[in-house]
This record gives structure tokens, C-alpha cells and sequence, in this order.
């Protein structure tokens, strides 16, 4: 399959099977709770969905959609100016794993996107190391289903795979020997899930 048609066939399908592929999405961003005036950054923002809700829930932060190539962040700004939000949601393009952001962000999310972002642990360590002093890193992502059948959790990590998804559950532990950093994990539904959140120590 050519690069282009995968990565249409997965925004289709990611759209139609969205509310079962991003379970825990919604508790997630309700558990982000920010304080007024923080500035909030999505990597892998897609058309920035969340962002949005995050926006109608909290009026009072900065929010940053990031995402590559440009393709998809022009298709988020139309999307974020449609909704008449562009003064609330930024977007901005670059490669994860090397951006250098020129404002101070205190919570980086991830929200089933570190399992697609080539390179995930040079983008959680790139990320994690421009934090403020206590701020803060929230994932929610692919398990690796191990309480799951082997009939059922091979074809759906393979079906995960064709589409560039490697589920990485584990990535956390990158961080396990940093004294600098406070790390929440919590597996959800059988390993389909994970909740991580990484605290940058005061
Ligand atoms: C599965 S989508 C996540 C969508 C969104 N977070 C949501 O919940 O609807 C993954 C996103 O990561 C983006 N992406 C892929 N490689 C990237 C990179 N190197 N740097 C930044 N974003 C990247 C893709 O363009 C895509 O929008």
C-alpha cells in the first residue's frame, strides 16, 4: 500500500472507530484540570478535536495544537478557524523528536499519538526536558493488551502495525532512574490502554 493511501485509510478509520480506539480519551482530558493562564501543547494533535474540547471546558489557558507535516497542520488551522478559535489554539508544525518550543509549555499531552510519532523516546525526552519545574506530561495510549487472548490481541496488533501504530506501554521506564522525574502509570481494560502522567520534580 502506498504511503498516502495508508495514511488516508487510517484517518478513515480512525474517524469511524474513534470512540472505540481512543477509550479513556475522555477521562484523560478531564483529568488535565489546568490552572488558569497555563500554556496546554498536543503532539500529534490531528485536527486539534481535543484541543477543542479542552477549550470550551477551560477558557482561561494557551492551547498549541503541534503536529507534521504541514499538510496536516494547514487542515487543523482551517478546522481551528472555522470553529472561530484561532485566537484560542495554536498550531504549529515541526518534528517532535527536535522542536524547540520558543514559549514555556507546563503540560505536554499525547493523546493516542506517541504510539504513531516515529522515534517516541527522543520525543518524550525532548518534550520532558523543556518543562518548567512541575510541569507535566499526559499520555494516553495503546496497551499491549496482555491480559487480552492471543486470537484476539495478534490480529489486533497487527492490524495496529499496518497502519504505523507500534503500542509502547512501557515507554515510560525511559524515565524510571530520572530523579528529576515523577511517574503515574495506570493500565486500563486488559492492557488495551495506558495512563501515564510524568512530573517534572520542583
Ligand atoms: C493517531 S494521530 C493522533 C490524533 C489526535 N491526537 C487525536 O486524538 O485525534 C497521530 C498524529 O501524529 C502526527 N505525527 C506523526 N509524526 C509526527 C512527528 N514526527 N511530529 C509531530 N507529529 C507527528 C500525525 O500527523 C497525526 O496527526
Amino acid at each position: 500500500m502506498a504511503e498516502s493511501e495508508k495514511s488516508s485509510a487510517f484517518k478513515f478509520l480512525h474517524t469511524i472507530t474513534k470512540p472505540l480506539f481512543c477509550y479513556g480519551e475522555n477521562r484523560f482530558l478531564e483529568e488535565l484540570n489546568p490552572r488558569g493562564g497555563e500554556t496546554i501543547c498536543e503532539i500529534g494533535c490531528g485536527n486539534c478535536d481535543n484541543l477543542i474540547k479542552i477549550c470550551k471546558r477551560n477558557q482561561n489557558v494557551n492551547l498549541i495544537g503541534f503536529d507534521y507535516p504541514e499538510e496536516q497542520t494547514k487542515s487543523a488551522s482551517k478546522l481551528v478557524k472555522e470553529k472561530g478559535l484561532e485566537k484560542n489554539i495554536k498550531v504549529l508544525c515541526g518534528l517532535a523528536h527536535e522542536y524547540v518550543f520558543d514559549e514555556q509549555i507546563d503540560r505536554f499531552i499525547f493523546s493516542y499519538s506517541l504510539s504513531s510519532i516515529p522515534r517516541p523516546k527522543e520525543v518524550l525526552t525532548n518534550v520532558f526536558q523543556q518543562l518548567p519545574p512541575g510541569g507535566t506530561v499526559h499520555i494516553v495510549d495503546f496497551g499491549n493488551f496482555e491480559w487480552w487472548p492471543t486470537i484476539v490481541k495478534s490480529p489486533l496488533i497487527g492490524f495496529l502495525n499496518i497502519f504505523q501504530v507500534f503500542p509502547e506501554p512501557e515507554i515510560t521506564s525511559i524515565f524510571e532512574h530520572n530523579k528529576e522525574c515523577n511517574i503515574d502509570l495506570e493500565k486500563k481494560f486488559g492492557g488495551y490502554s495506558f495512563l501515564a502522567v510524568l512530573r517534572r520534580g520542583l
